[in-house]
């Protein structure tokens, strides 16, 4: 599916442009997904960018998941090249095997292997993804993404997909906090908060009541449930009660280069069991549509997110940005963000309390952030809004990335 000229299919590098480009935003600390589980068979090794580097990810033959720093240690050949062979990853250069450690065990002329080992990256698969850790501290992980898959039968393969294009980890997270979007860009007839947004730590919730317009079937109440996950991974829940359907998305940003992101989405949909007929039939009912609609119900929830493409590609990031009611908790989320950031770096998020939501809390308001939870918090750096950092204009934009969200 072609979702707009902005989007293209992942690269396998930064751009000399994206290299280039005076970054609008740094890149954010926390975990960061590279892959789908199902692109990581086992023996199967894939090079994938994270903040700029390369990060080699494999599967040993055990289906034991491994990340490292892509160079070899004996001369340095990039391990992207390598090959699984039984549980040792083997460089193609002089055929040095490295065990399932990463330690170095073998030669490739039988003799004594040096001591050395390939370097580890956090990872994690979770969710059907695969994330990597990355800080800008060099900190190992101190929160971890939950698996959040309410719907698995067990039986549905999951969907998904991934794009690239210019633009920002952090807007596809603010995109969930801006309500005015939704209705403006995305066509909702209508959408609110039904409460508060929460903050909690590295993780937000957004709970919203929507009215959506289905084809044949008019208008109907929707009940959307996002949670969010560092400044990298969105969870969207949408229930619509009244034609027992539920879609539960997974959206995925992760800054490959200054100006670049991938994202990565990913999505099970079911019907529920018709009531008012014998338990059987109800259940073959459920799965025979929920079959029959899986694939267009993605490819709905692509076209949904696919609104924002261009936008995400082009934006300038505005600091400070002139609010208005029916915005949405934008600057209370701009202050959460501030944790994924270094403290000398966050010259484009507000200082506490200096960036001000004009809805007010309780209305499209949020609870406080303080973001200070689990260490993460804003360590105090106050540095008030500004234009400090560079922005980059459309003319500017690279013109090149992945994709793959829901209800971004
Ligand atoms: S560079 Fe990898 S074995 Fe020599
Ligand atoms: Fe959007």
């Amino acid at each position: 599916m072609r979702v707009s000229k902005h989007v293209h299919p992942v690269s396998s590098r930064p751009t000399a442009a994206d290299v280039a480009l005076p970054p609008a935003l740094p890149y954010p600390d926390g975990w960061s997904a590279l892959a789908f589980s199902a692109e990581l068979r086992p023996g199967t090794v894939l090079t994938r960018q994270l903040a700029g580097e390369d990060v080699v990810l494999y599967r040993l033959r055990n289906g034991r998941l491994r990340a490292i720093r892509p160079y070899c240690p004996h001369l340095g050949a990039h391990l992207g090249l390598a090959a699984v062979e039984g549980d040792h990853l083997v460089c193609p250069f002089h055929r040095f095997a490295f065990d399932a450690e990463g330690r170095c065990v073998r030669t490739g002329y039988g003799t004594q292997p040096p001591k050395a080992a390939l370097t580890p990256l956090p990872v994690r698969e979770v969710n059907e993804a695969v994330f990597v850790w990355r800080h800008h501290d060099g900190r190992e992980p101190d929160w971890e993404i939950p698996s959040w898959h309410r719907i698995d039968d067990g039986r549905q393969p999951l969907r998904y997909t991934s794009f690239e294009m210019p633009g920002y980890a952090q807007d596809v997270m603010e995109n969930s906090f801006d309500l005015g979007h939704f209705v403006t860009l995305h066509g909702w007839p209508q959408g609110e908060l039904a409460k508060p947004v929460e903050f909690d730590g590295t993780t937000f919730h957004i709970s919203m009541l929507v009215r959506e317009t289905f084809p044949l079937l008019g208008l109907r109440e929707v009940q959307v449930e996002v949670d969010g996950y560092g400044l990298t991974a969105l969870h969207t829940d949408v229930h619509t009660p009244s034609l027992g359907l539920e879609i539960c998305s997974l959206v995925m940003a992760t800054q490959v280069a200054p100006g670049r992101m991938q994202l990565r989405q990913a999505s099970r949909f079911v019907m529920s069991e018709p009531s008012g007929l014998p338990p059987v039939v109800a259940r073959t009912v459920s799965r025979a549509v929920t079959r029959l609609l899986a694939g267009p119900m993605f490819k709905r929830n692509l076209e949904f997110t696919a609104a924002d493409f261009p936008i995400w590609s082009t934006k300038r990031y505005m600091s400070p940005p002139k609010l208005a009611p029916g915005d949405g908790p934008i600057g209370a989320m701009r202050h959460w963000a501030r944790q994924f950031y270094p403290p000398d770096r966050q010259a484009h998020l507000p200082g506490p309390a200096a960036l001000t939501d004009r809805d007010g809390p309780g209305a499209n308001g949020s609870s406080t952030p303080d973001g200070a939870a689990n260490g993460h918090g804003p360590n105090g750096s106050s540095t008030p809004d500004g234009d400090a950092a560079p922005s980059r204009t459309p003319a500017e934009a690279p013109g090149t990335a992945p994709s793959g969200a829901a209800r971004s």
